[in-house]
């Protein structure tokens, strides 16, 4: 990928952990983190991936590492932050970005398939934060969630209901994680990304899907990593200090109206 990120030092000194830097939005705000003095540790469920970019990063000077993980396994992700908090002695960012996703029409959804996706969007973002909570409390730390424009919309054509369910429930969990973590120093917020570019959706959707979601957006690209790493840069750093509790989409404003 293209870098078009700015380098500075509104990280610098920042214990940072950030899911699913394998590739897409993860990888973009590692590297952005990392440029801005960021300590990173990542990790990806795909074997390697989140090595193989951490190394990247580490080659240019940067002190970033990655981790195989599959966070839908409560154990996996415990151990993986201890592992982390220990290494960097502390956590003051959790970048809860990974999940993965499931589609189906409602009438053909299971049991089985629901259950799927609260795992792999819902639950995996308590399996990492309740583990950090107690570093995070040490650190007065922000949370940045991951959630979606489908937590926010009804979108009927594409079989979202448990991807909707599960991000509307990331919001919902951002704001109490706020109102719980306040008395700490604790801030959580999310982010609500549109249509983004990314592996999983460049391999995931044929062309009418793909001008389907771009018809939804009154900026009319697909938004890419680099768009969303900017605003969880503000979000981790010191400069959203008066910030917390919020849901900020970052969508090319689809959720602003229609062309
Ligand atoms: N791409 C979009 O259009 C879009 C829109 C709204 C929200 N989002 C959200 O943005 C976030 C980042 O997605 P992306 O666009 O970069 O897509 P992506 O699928 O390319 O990136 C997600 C990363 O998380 C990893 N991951 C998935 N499940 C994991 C698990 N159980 N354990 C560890 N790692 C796991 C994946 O391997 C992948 O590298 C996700 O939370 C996604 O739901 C994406």
């Amino acid at each position: 990928m293209e870098s078009t990120l700015s380098a500075g030092n509104r990280l610098v000194g920042k214990r940072v952990l950030i899911t699913g830097t394998g590739g897409g939005q993860g990888a973009a705000a590692q590297e952005l983190f990392a440029q801005e003095g960021a300590r990173v540790v990542g990790c990806d469920v795909v074997p390697g991936a989140a090595e193989s970019a951490a190394r990247k990063l580490a080659e240019q000077g940067h002190d970033v590492h990655g981790h195989t993980v599959d966070l839908a396994d409560p154990d996996e992700a415990c151990a993986w932050v201890d592992a982390a908090a220990a290494s960097l002695g502390g956590i003051d960012v959790l970048y809860n970005n990974a999940a993965g996703f499931a589609f189906a029409p409602f009438a053909d959804f299971t049991v089985d398939l629901w259950r799927h996706v609260m795992r792999v969007e819902l639950d995996i973002v308590f399996h990492t934060t309740h583990p950090a909570w107690p570093h995070l409390r040490q650190s007065g730390g922000a949370i940045i969630n991951t959630a979606s424009v489908s937590g926010l919309r009804g979108i009927g054509a594409i079989g979202q209901a448990a991807h909707s369910a599960a991000k509307g429930g990331v919001i919902a969990l951002t704001r109490t994680l706020a109102a719980e973590g306040a008395p700490d120093g604790i801030r959580a917020n999310a982010i609500s990304p549109g249509f983004v570019s990314s592996p999983a959706t460049d391999t995931a959707m044929d062309d009418d899907a793909r001008q389907y979601m771009l018809n939804m957006h009154l900026i009319q690209r697909p938004g890419t990593g680099p768009d969303i790493a900017a605003l969880a840069l503000y979000l981790a750093s010191d400069e959203s200090s008066w910030v917390t509790g919020q849901n900020i989409s970052v969508d090319g404003g689809w959720t602003a109206g229609y062309r």
